[in-house]
């Protein structure tokens, strides 16, 4: 079993290039279902879930060449629901982002199908508000099985008015996708405004549709015919600049981020700042420093352009080290994204997690222990959490943080962390009982 291993106390020093943002990748490539023609995507980060995406597109009939690590050409031109392999679920089932599925193939083919979305565990992945959208473009939405299947009447999706009676960046991505290519208008209310929301309008607008409003609470797409073939470059990763922000506050050291877009990371920015971390911002590059002691706050994650849900763990693993109490609180998600903090716990971090937050009491040092990454922001806690530990901290279930952070190993030990991936038998000792009656 591959697991990393980390020796702790290493402050952080040097430059790390930041890869193309994951959440922009996973929208995107599904969205490219809908082009007839070659679309070339550019600054693509090199992570299993982007993997898993271009192999569920290559079983639909899609031409995918990879011409470099970050850049692949996908020609679309021949994809088809005929003869979906069934293997085709298996991968389908194991990302978030499969529902993206849905809205491509509708507005493409006028029918589709995908299983429901798989991804981290960090509770139920409700997705009433994407059959509320999809249903108000003329769809029938059919959910069982663990299948979602859905028909558009007439074989094509009507513009219509659409109210999210919740800020949801899945169901906002969905219907954008759909109705790029529905008959008339969608106007979309109450929808989320994440970075990687603009960065889908930016490519449906560039293959030639008409998205407008992207990045207010309100998002207007008239339905072109179809969408043609182009060159598109996908923005930064927030939260992969974010994990190694965070990582510098734990550790200390300094750092210059390159190929970040700054105004992207200011709520990170000025959490860390409210914590003695300094930072200073350059158009396309932030440089992170921390030689003071650290100073305990208060988290709330919100939607954008409050503070993201995906860097609560890793925020929660820096302030274990702040001396005083911090309080976290998750309100994008219910509890169950606090799994993790029984790991921190094993490295001597005072935590409660009471309903919706967690109350942390200052440590001076984090021990190195054995844990697991509970879910991909998750395992990145885990990671910044052994790099300010004293001692060896082993993280299992590391296949968790492949699906987000390109070359993750090869970045930090650029910065001079002790980190190696290293694949151990599982000794029997580490065996649950039930492990070894299942034969
Ligand atoms: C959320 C985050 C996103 C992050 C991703 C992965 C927000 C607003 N979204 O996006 O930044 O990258 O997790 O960690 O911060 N919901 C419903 N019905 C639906 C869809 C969602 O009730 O049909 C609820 C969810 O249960 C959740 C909230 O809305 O409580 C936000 O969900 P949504 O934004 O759709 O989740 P993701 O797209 O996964």
């Amino acid at each position: 079993m591959e697991k990393y291993v980390i020796q702790g106390g290493n402050p952080l020093h040097g430059e790390v290039e930041i890869s193309g943002a994951k959440n922009a990748a996973v929208a995107i490539i599904p969205a490219a279902i809908m082009v007839k023609g070659v679309c070339r995507l550019e600054n693509l980060p090199a992570i299993s879930d982007t993997d898993t995406l271009l192999h569920i597109l290559s079983y639909m009939g899609a031409k995918v060449t990879m011409i470099n690590r970050s850049t692949v050409e996908l020609d679309c031109t021949h994809v088809n629901m005929d003869a979906l392999p069934e293997r085709m679920w298996d991968l389908t089932r194991r990302i978030r982002a499969s529902y993206y599925l849905i809205g491509a193939m509708l507005g493409r083919f006028g029918q589709a199908c995908s299983t429901m979305p798989g991804g981290c565990n960090f509770g139920d992945r409700p997705i009433d508000q994407h059959i509320k959208g999809l249903t108000a473009l003329g769809a029938t939405v059919d959910v069982s099985g663990g299948f979602i299947r859905a028909s558009a009447k007439e074989g094509r999706l009507k513009g219509a008015p659409v109210y999210f009676d919740k800020v949801s960046v899945g169901a906002t991505i969905n219907i954008m996708i759909a109705a790029a290519t529905a008959d008339g208008m969608t106007v979309i209310g109450n929808v989320a405004r994440e970075p990687h929301i603009v960065d889908l309008a930016n490519f449906l607008n560039s293959m030639g549709a008409d998205v407008r409003g992207a990045g207010t609470d309100s998002i207007k797409i008239r339905g072109v015919k179809h969408l043609h073939g182009g060159t598109y470059t996908l923005i930064p990763d927030q939260i992969e600049a974010g994990t190694y922000m965070a990582a510098v506050a734990a550790a200390g050291g300094s750092v210059r981020l390159s190929n970040v877009i700054p105004k992207h990371l200011e709520c990170i920015s000025s959490k860390l700042r409210e914590m003695n971390v300094q930072i200073e911002e350059g158009d396309d590059h932030v440089i992170v420093r921390r030689d003071g002691p650290l100073h305990h706050t208060n988290i709330k994650t919100k939607p954008y352009p409050g503070f993201p849900t995906d860097m609560q763990p890793q925020m929660t693993a820096v302030l274990c080290c702040a001396p005083g109490r911090s309080v976290v609180t998750e309100a994008v998600w219910n509890g169950s994204r606090f799994k993790y903090v029984g790991e921190l716990k094993k490295m001597g971090a005072h935590i409660e997690v009471e309903d919706q937050s967690a109350f942390l009491e200052g440590v001076d040092r984090l021990t190195g222990s054995v844990v697991r990454a509970c879910d991909l922001r998750a395992g990145a806690a885990m990671v910044i959490a052994g790099l300010a530990a004293d001692g060896v901290t082993k993280i299992e279930d590391i296949n968790y943080i492949e699906r987000g952070y390109q070359n993750l190993v090869g970045k930090f030990r650029a910065l001079g962390a002790d980190i190696r991936c290293v694949d151990e038998p599982e000794e029997e000792d580490d065996l649950l009982p039930e492990d070894l009656n299942a034969g």
